[in-house]
């Protein structure tokens, strides 16, 4: 991991003025130093990352992602997770627990975060820990415990809590040791053996669809419960003009909930989706037209807070057992932040600050991190990018041990071509 002194000529977003402009920036014991103009100043070349005419942001944070690290390595692990992500311009991301055996242990908790040190490449990983014991809904974990082995948040992702009583003790019992809840919103009862969502891919393909309310029912109940109890309450992977009603109302009489949208939920609806092929598969399943406009509005009026992949790995066996058969879930660090910037961005729709912000600064504030600013003071977390190139999706070429996406072949800009972390090069095209 070469560590370095400088990022130079690269173009850094001005929020004030608008627009992209020519910084060099120090870095000194992993640290931004100073960020300043004129000329490149001089310095050995080996210690110096040139960015000329590149983006230089402040390094992507991921708050929703699945490492696979106990118990799934076939899919994924962290060597190829924290690999995958630098490739995407990520250099903080946060690992669900739904891992075998769940991360519901403080050992199971020191265990990734162990082998973050030492199998990672210096991506920083905060693990999140289970709220019930195997994720089974049955009994809380010790809190306090998770707590302390490092554990950032208590979440059963990959499945919704079902009793309310066990999430309004999980919320209270949060509270009281100032954790946040981050909730999977589920109901079983409406959903199950169900694949695509309610709308007319399932319309044309005769079958029965998972209905928006399966997903709003549990957001209208935890925002209820998160004021009665007064925890920070983080609803994961947004996906119906429901769930943004109702966090809009929420937000708006105080109480204190967060919210997350995934790209694919921004760039698709389930009419996309080109026959039963298990790649267009996940959980949440793409909603129709309709609640992907909602879910934009979300974004865009600040009622959801920000962008994370939830990026899901599977292997190719498994998705190829089917759409009905198929696990839910797709890769999506590596396309992430280009699918956006050419979508939203490139096409005039949202300026390129508005999307780093809800990359970097937002989830770091939401989460009490210290990362996502590029300012002196800041660690050394940077990420660059090409917005200029344009480059088709190679799923086969992806960091990442899986390569389940929808969107291989897809022409995109905005490409990440080296990643810091701490003043370290952890990852860069020239060398990979
Ligand atoms: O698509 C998904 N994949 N949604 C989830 O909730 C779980 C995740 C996974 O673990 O694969
Ligand atoms: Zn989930
Ligand atoms: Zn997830």
């Amino acid at each position: 991991m070469a560590s370095i002194k400088w990022v130079v000529n690269g173009l850094v977003w001005n929020d004030a003025a608008g627009e992209l402009e020519k910084k060099h920036i120090r870095i000194e014991n992993g640290v931004i130093a100073e960020i300043v103009g004129g000329e490149a100043p001089a310095a050995a070349s080996d210690e110096v990352l040139d960015a000329s005419g590149k983006l230089v942001s402040a390094g992507f944070i991921d708050m929703h992602v699945h490492l696979r690290d106990p118990g799934f390595t076939h899919k994924e692990d962290i060597a190829t997770g924290t690999r995958s992500a630098a490739a995407g311009g990520f250099t903080t991301i946060a690992c669900m627990p739904n891992t075998r055996p769940a991360i519901d242990t403080p050992e199971t908790v020191r265990y990734v975060l162990d082998k973050a040190r030492t199998e990672g490449n210096g991506v920083k990983v905060l693990p999140y820990a289970a709220i019930s014991k195997n994720q089974l809904g049955r009994e809380l974990t010790d809190f306090a415990a998770l707590k302390e082995a490092g554990a950032i948040g208590f979440t059963d992702d990959g499945v919704g809590v079902q009793r309310a009583a066990m999430m309004k003790d999980a919320m209270a019992l949060a509270e009281s040791i100032g954790m946040p809840i981050i909730a999977h919103c589920e109901d079983d009862s409406l959903v199950e053996g169900l694949y695509v969502s309610e709308g007319k891919f399932a319309r044309d393909n005769g079958i029965k669809g998972i209905p928006n309310e399966s997903e709003a029912i549990h957001v209208g109940r935890d925002v209820l419960l998160a004021e009665a109890t007064g925890v920070h309450y983080h609803v994961c992977h947004v996906s119906t003009e429901q769930s943004v009603r109702l966090i809009r109302l929420a937000k708006s009489v105080g109480v204190k909930v967060t919210a997350e949208v995934c790209p694919h939920h921004l760039v698709l609806s389930d009419e996309d989706i080109p026959g039963m092929d298990s790649n267009w598969k996940m959980n949440p399943p793409l909603r129709t037209p309709r609640d992907v406009e909602a879910v934009l509005q979300g974004l865009e009026d600040g009622t959801i807070d920000m962008i994370v992949t939830d990026h899901a790995p599977h292997a190719e066996e498994e998705k190829a057992r089917g759409m009905q058969l198929a696990p839910f879930g797709i890769v999506g660090f590596e396309t992430a932040f280009p699918l956006l910037y050419t979508t939203f961005v490139r096409t005039g729709k949202w300026t390129l600050g508005f999307l780093l912000r809800r990359m970097t600064e937002i989830p770091a504030s939401v989460f009490g991190l210290d990362s996502g600013r590029l300012e002196a003071g800041a660690p050394a977390d940077i990420a660059v990018l090409d917005l200029e190139s344009e480059l088709a999706v190679e799923p086969e070429k992806f960091h990442s041990k899986s390569h389940n996406t929808p969107f291989g072949g897809w022409k995109l800009h905005g490409w990440p071509v080296a990643t810091v972390v701490g003043g370290s090069v952890v990852w860069s095209n020239h060398t990979a």
